[in-house]
Order: C-alpha cells, then structure tokens, then sequence
C-alpha cells in the first residue's frame, strides 16, 4: 500500500480527484495517509478533515526564517513516513532537502503540456491567459517528477485539451482541470502504486 503524502495550497480540487478516484477503486494499492498546506485558509484542508485524513499547516509565516520552515517541512512528511509526495497546487517551493530526501518520489501537476508555458511565474490563471494569448489551439495538463527546477523534472503523464473560440482564462482553467488535471494525476498515483506492487510480486513491466 502506497502511503502518499499531497501538498496543497488552495482549493483542492486535484486533491478531491485523488481521493474521489481511490473511493471509485480507479486508483488502488495506495492511501493518502496526510494532507499538508503552507495555508492555514486553504479548503484542501477541509476536503482532507471530511475525509478522515489528517490535515497539517506548516506556514513560512510561523518561522523566524525559511531554513526553519524548510526543516519544519520536511519533517512534517517525514512524520507519516511517505513513499510519495504529490504537489497538488503547492505554490512554495519545494526545499532542496526534501527532494534530496524523497529523489524520485515527488510528482507534481502544471496546467499546460510542458515544456509550454512552465518555469518561473507561470502557475494558476497565468498559464492559461499565456496559452490563450499565444493563441495555441491544444493545451493540457502534465504530471511530471519534481527536481531542483521549476517544472523541469520528468515528466510521467500528460493529457491535451482542445482550446475553444472565445476562451476566457477562467473557462480554459477549467477544462484543464476538468478534462485532464483531475484525470492525469489520479493516474498517475495509480501507476506508480501498481508499479511498486509489480515490483514487489516480481511482475513483467514491459
Ligand atoms: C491547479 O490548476 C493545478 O494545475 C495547479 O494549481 C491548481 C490547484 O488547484 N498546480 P486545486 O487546489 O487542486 O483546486
């Protein structure tokens, strides 16, 4: 059983996917064992609390500098003992402790088909007021592994989505996250567990 770990900032709604999708029995062989935000208002700690799960803050604003809050981090997760940690919306950037400490064992969601509209200032309504302005006509969703750079690491799924005439960056949010985000990264959750459990059962990963 995979123990994973989601990191959220806002809203929840791929942390909802998640759990909606092991609920389903679409995504087996793992359990979010902990829910953790750097915001203390975020909603996704209410969707874990519904859930039973059990929902942490580390807030930077409660350490005197950032080298504290990166250890308080990292030894929030170490706390649950994590096979994975998944960045669902987590807007603070990931300390080079953690993903030192959890090599290959960190996934993340952008909303856009990386290597488009990624990287440093490209998060939330940004990405897609950039997709619609360079007047793309496929965007999408990407879930890929998280290394010391900002959406550079590999990438494990992605999932395109049509951009339609007369697109607002709040209607194309939405398609992203309705027709891949909350698809893809479920999915991606499910192949790492399975995969992990082929290992162990010596199964064919051809
Ligand atoms: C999503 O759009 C995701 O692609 C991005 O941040 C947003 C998080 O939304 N990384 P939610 O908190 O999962 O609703």
């Amino acid at each position: 059983m995979l123990r994973v770990g989601v990191m959220v900032s806002g809203g929840g709604t791929n942390l909802q996917a998640i759990l909606d999708a092991i609920d389903a029995g679409k995504l087996t062989n793992a359990r979010v064992v902990v829910v953790i935000s750097n915001n203390p208002g975020a909603y996704a700690l209410e969707r874990a609390r519904k859930h039973g799960i059990p929902a942490a803050c580390v807030s930077p604003k409660e350490f005197g500098d950032r080298e504290q809050f990166n250890e308080a981090l990292v030894a929030k997760a170490d706390e649950y003992e994590l096979d994975l940690i998944v960045l669902a919306g987590f807007l603070v950037k990931i300390p080079q402790q953690m993903i030192d400490k959890y090599e290959h064992r960190i996934i993340n969601i952008h909303p856009s088909l990386i290597p488009s509209f990624c990287g440093v200032g490209y998060y939330g309504l940004k990405v897609h007021e950039a997709a619609l302005a360079r007047g793309v006509k496929l965007t999408g969703a990407t879930v890929h592994y998280v290394d010391g750079g900002m959406d550079t690491g590999p990438i494990l799924l992605q999932k395109a989505v049509k951009v339609q005439e007369g697109d607002t960056p709040e209607v194309l949010q939405r398609r992203v996250m309705e027709e891949a985000e909350w698809v893809i990264l479920p999915e991606a959750i499910h192949q790492i567990a399975n995969a992990k459990q082929s290992q162990k059962e010596g199964g064919d990963n051809r």
